[in-house]
C-alpha cells in the first residue's frame, strides 16, 4: 500500500492525477497533496475527493524545507510524484526568476527531504543498489529537448537544449534529479511528456484559451503563422503513464511520453471554431512568442515497448470530451480567470 506525496495536485495535470489515483488505483493508503495554490492551483478541481479518507491537502510551498521535512516525518512517504511548477512558457518570458526558484530550488528541496527520510547517503550501499519500495518521480517535459525541424523525434538520448526560461528551469531540475540519482543512489524516474489537454487546464494555455475566446466571440490570438507543431496527449493517458512508470519503471531511467499526435496550432484553432460554429474571422495572427519552438514530437518507443503503456484516447474523442467539459463548466472557468489572470491577459496580449 503506497503513501504518496503529490506536489502541485491542485493544478491541471496534478488534479487529474489525484482523481485518477484515488478513483482507480487499488494500492493507495494515503495521498498528500502539497500545493501553494498559485493562480494555477484551484481547490475546486478537487471538490469531489476532499472527503476521501485517504486524501490530505496541505497548503504550502515546495521551497519551504521545514514544511517538506515535517510532512515526510509525519506521513512517511514512500513515493513522491512531483508536478508542482511554474508551467507557462509566456509567463517565464515575463518573470524568469520565479521559474528558476520554484522549478529548480523547489525540486532540490523535495529531493533533500526524500534523501534524508530514506537515509540515502553517498557512502552507503544505496549507491550500488536502490533502496526497495521507494521512488521519486520527476514530472518533466519534452520542451527540455528544444525544437525539432520538419523531421525527427525526441528520444530519451536527444541532447537537452532548452530555449525558454521555463524549459531551461525544467531541464535544470532534471539535471539535479539525475545528480541525486548518481551521487546518492536516489531511486528516481524522470518522465518527459508532450502537450497535455483535457479538463481543468487553466485557460492561459492554447486549447482552453481558444475555446473560451471563441465561445465569447473574442479574437483568437494565434502566434505568428500558427504552423508550430505540438504532439497532443489527453491528460488521462499521461496519468496512466505516470502510474505505469511508478509500478514498472527501471529506477534511474528517463521515459518519454507522447501520443503520436502531431498537430499544427492553426489546425487546433480551426477545429475549435468548427465545433463551436464560429467564423474564421475571429482568428488574429499576433506577434510570435520569442524563442518559439517550431516543432515537438515524441518517440514513445521506450515506454510502449519496455513498460507496455500506450495512449487510449483518440484525438477526436479527447477533444470532443474536452470541448464538452469546458462548455459544461462555465462557472469553473469564470472563477479561475477572475482576478490576477485578467491583468496577465491584458499585459500579455496588449502589445501583440
Ligand atoms: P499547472 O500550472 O496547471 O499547475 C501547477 C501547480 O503547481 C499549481 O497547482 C500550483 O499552485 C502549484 N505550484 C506552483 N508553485 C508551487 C510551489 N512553489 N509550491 C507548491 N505548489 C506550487 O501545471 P500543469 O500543466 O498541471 O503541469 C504540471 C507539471 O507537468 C509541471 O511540472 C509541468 O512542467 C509538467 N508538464 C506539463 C505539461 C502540459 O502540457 N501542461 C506537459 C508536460 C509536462
Ligand atoms: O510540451 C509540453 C509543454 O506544453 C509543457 O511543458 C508546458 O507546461 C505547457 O504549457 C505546454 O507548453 P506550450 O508552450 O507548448 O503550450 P501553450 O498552450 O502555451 O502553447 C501551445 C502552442 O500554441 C504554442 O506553439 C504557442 C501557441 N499559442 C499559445 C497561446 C497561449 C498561440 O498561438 N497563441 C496563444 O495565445
Amino acid at each position: 500500500m503506497k503513501r504518496i506525496l503529490v506536489t502541485g495536485g491542485a493544478g491541471f495535470i496534478g488534479s487529474n492525477f489525484v482523481h485518477y489515483m484515488l478513483g482507480e488505483y487499488d494500492g493507495l493508503e494515503l495521498l498528500v497533496n502539497l500545493d501553494l495554490l498559485t493562480y494555477a492551483g484551484n481547490l475546486e478541481n478537487l471538490a469531489a475527493v476532499q472527503d476521501d479518507k485517504r486524501y490530505v491537502f496541505v497548503h504550502g510551498d515546495i521551497r519551504d524545507r521545514a514544511l517538506v521535512n515535517e510532512l515526510f516525518d509525519k506521513y512517511g512517504f514512500d513515493t513522491v510524484v512531483h508536478f508542482a511548477a511554474e508551467s507557462h512558457v509566456d509567463r517565464s518570458i515575463l518573470e524568469p526568476e520565479l521559474f528558476l526558484t520554484t522549478n529548480v530550488v523547489g525540486t532540490q528541496c523535495l529531493l533533500d527531504a526524500a534523501k534524508r527520510h530514506w537515509n540515502l547517503e553517498p557512502d552507503n550501499k544505496y549507491c550500488q543498489e536502490y533502496k526497495e519500495g521507494v521512488v521519486y518521480l520527476q514530472v518533466s517535459t519534452d520542451e527540455v529537448y528544444g525544437a525539432l525541424g520538419k523531421t525527427g523525434m525526441f528520444t530519451e538520448t536527444t541532447p537537452i537544449a532548452p530555449n525558454s526560461p521555463y524549459s531551461a528551469s525544467k531541464a535544470s531540475a532534471d539535471m539535479v534529479v539525475r545528480a541525486y540519482n548518481r551521487t546518492y543512489g536516489m531511486p528516481v524516474n524522470i518522465t518527459r511528456c508532450s502537450n497535455n489537454y483535457g479538463p481543468y487546464q487553466f485557460p492561459e494555455k492554447l486549447i482552453p484559451l481558444m475555446l473560451h475566446n471563441a465561445k465569447n466571440d473574442k479574437e483568437l490570438p494565434v502566434y505568428g503563422d500558427g504552423m508550430q507543431i505540438r504532439d497532443w496527449l489527453h491528460v488521462k493517458d499521461h496519468c496512466v503513464a505516470i502510474r505505469t512508470v511508478l509500478e514498472k519503471g527501471v529506477r534511474g531511467e528517463v521515459y518519454n511520453i507522447g501520443g503520436n499526435n502531431e498537430r499544427a496550432n492553426i489546425e487546433i484553432v480551426n477545429l475549435i471554431l468548427d465545433v463551436l460554429e464560429k467564423p474564421q474571422s475571429l482568428i488574429r495572427h499576433v506577434q510570435d512568442r520569442p524563442g518559439h519552438d517550431r516543432r515537438y514530437a515524441i518517440d514513445n518507443t521506450k515506454i510502449t515497448t519496455q513498460l507496455g503503456w500506450a495512449p487510449e484516447y483518440t484525438f477526436q474523442r479527447g477533444m470532443g470530451e474536452t470541448i464538452e467539459w469546458y462548455l459544461q463548466n462555465n462557472v469553473w472557468v469564470d472563477h479561475v480567470i477572475s482576478g490576477d489572470y485578467l491583468d496577465y491577459y491584458t499585459k500579455m496580449y496588449a502589445k501583440a
